[in-house]
């Protein structure tokens, strides 16, 4: 039994020389107990044949949205549905242009439209078509989506030039996909993430909120899915969207996010409070308030604390992690949450202008029972994926026998 036995991969085949290479991949995905099947674009069809993916795959390869027969066996609703991996190899510079516009002009960009599994590329063209600007642009705003890009690889292309934009070759692929799918550290693991600020009603019409921008948590979210852990998040208001394949719970309040997660914690492996909740909440008054009074006082009244609660729960207690943002002290702060609300790690970050709060950069100092690390500055997804490390590290420490 290896990480891709059972896997559901739903293959994307577009046209280019490198097409060939998809149909070993096909066999190599199977070899390793993936179930495939395959979407190839008109386009490819030019460089292979349905039938040889139909014979390596085992089931009808899926050309046409508009194919009335197709729809009724296996439409492409049903096809993202049943995907849990979407990879397109090789993916050609075209449809990565499309699938960045997203359009959904054929079937195979359709269905990535529809599908909420994740979407990995490996992509395979000329080198300079690769590094075009508008390839990278289109790469890095995929990239900022969530998608995986696999590959290219560098070396003689089929056009005789040298460069990038050979595809990976097909046991890389699948290695990629093994490691992405099982054997990640938080395979198996449920883990349930807070993120972004809290909105505290004062009226019906004005609130008290902080500048927290939810992007930790939701790298964090990210990260977790790609290493294998099914990610339930619950978000206060952000701008962001969030990551595929990550079930949200939106939230306003102080009050709500600890409703919504008092309600899943007792599920959860692992908890992670990376929300900027609110300590303190306005009594709301019912009707907008008037400017009739030279001064307004505000009567202000401590929130719930979720974290503590969630690392207090005696059944089902999941490994707890909180967030600590500290203008001073940063790890004497740390290692007083860490004891004052008994939980098993803290993440503490330097906030004042400029550093922490709506910035893409962050450093982290990290601190458990017995252990503390420091991770320099880096973007929040590197950052959140190697939290995710150490949060894995110490999880599997305290639980030995699941999961090995
Ligand atoms: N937190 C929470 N519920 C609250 C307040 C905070 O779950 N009502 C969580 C945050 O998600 C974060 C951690 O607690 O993980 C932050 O700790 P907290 O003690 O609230 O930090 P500060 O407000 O910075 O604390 P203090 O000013 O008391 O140092």
């Amino acid at each position: 039994m290896n990480a891709l036995t059972g896997k559901k991969i739903l293959l994307g085949v577009t046209g280019g020389i490198a097409a060939y290479k998809a149909a070993e991949l096909v066999r190599q995905l199977r070899g390793a107990g993936a179930e495939v099947r395959v979407i190839m674009t008109r386009a490819a069809t030019e460089f292979v044949t349905p039938l040889t993916f139909q014979s390596l795959s085992g089931h009808p390869v899926h050309l046409d949205l508009l194919d009335a027969a197709e729809e009724s066996a296996m439409g492409h609703i049903h096809l993202a549905r049943w995907a849990e991996v979407v990879l397109i190899a090789p993916a050609s510079a075209d449809v990565m242009a499309r699938l960045r516009a997203g359009l959904a002009d054929d079937l195979l960009t359709t269905v990535c439209l529809a599908a909420t599994a994740p979407l990995v590329l490996a992509p395979a063209m000329n080198q300079a078509m690769w590094l075009n600007l508008a390839t990278q642009d289109n790469v890095a705003v995929l990239k900022a989506r969530g998608v995986c890009l696999l590959g290219p690889a560098e070396g003689v292309q089929a056009c005789g030039e040298t460069g990038p934009g050979r595809l990976l070759e097909p046991a890389a692929i699948v290695a990629a996909l093994a490691s992405r799918s099982g054997a990640g550290s938080l395979a198996g693991l449920r883990i349930l993430i807070s993120a972004g600020p809290t909105r505290e009603a004062i009226d019906p019409v004005r609130y008290l909120s902080n500048r927290s921008s939810g992007k930790m948590g939701y790298a964090l979210a990210q990260s977790a899915v790609m290493q294998g852990a099914t990610v339930v998040l619950v978000s206060g208001p952000t701008a962001l969207v969030p990551p595929s394949g990550v079930e949200v719970a939106q939230v306003q309040s102080a009050a709500d996010m600890y409703e919504a997660v008092l309600a899943r914690a007792g599920h959860a492996d692992i908890y992670i409070g990376a929300a900027a909740v609110a300590d303190y909440a306005p009594e709301t008054a019912p009707h907008k308030i008037k400017k009739d009074a030279s001064s307004l006082t505000l009567n202000l009244v401590k929130t719930p604390d979720i974290l503590a609660a969630v690392a207090a729960l005696t059944a089902s207690r999941p490994f707890t992690v909180g967030f600590a943002a500290e203008t001073q002290s940063l790890e004497t702060s740390a290692q007083g949450k860490l004891l004052g609300k008994s939980l098993d790690m803290v993440a503490a970050n330097q906030v004042g202008a400029g550093v922490g709060f709506e910035v893409d950069d962050n450093a982290l100092y990290v601190c458990w029972p017995g252990g503390e690390t420091r991770l320099p500055t880096a973007p929040k997804s590197k950052l959140a994926t190697q939290l995710l490390t150490l949060i894995a590290d110490r999880y599997h420490a305290q639980h030995p026998v699941k999961n090995s």
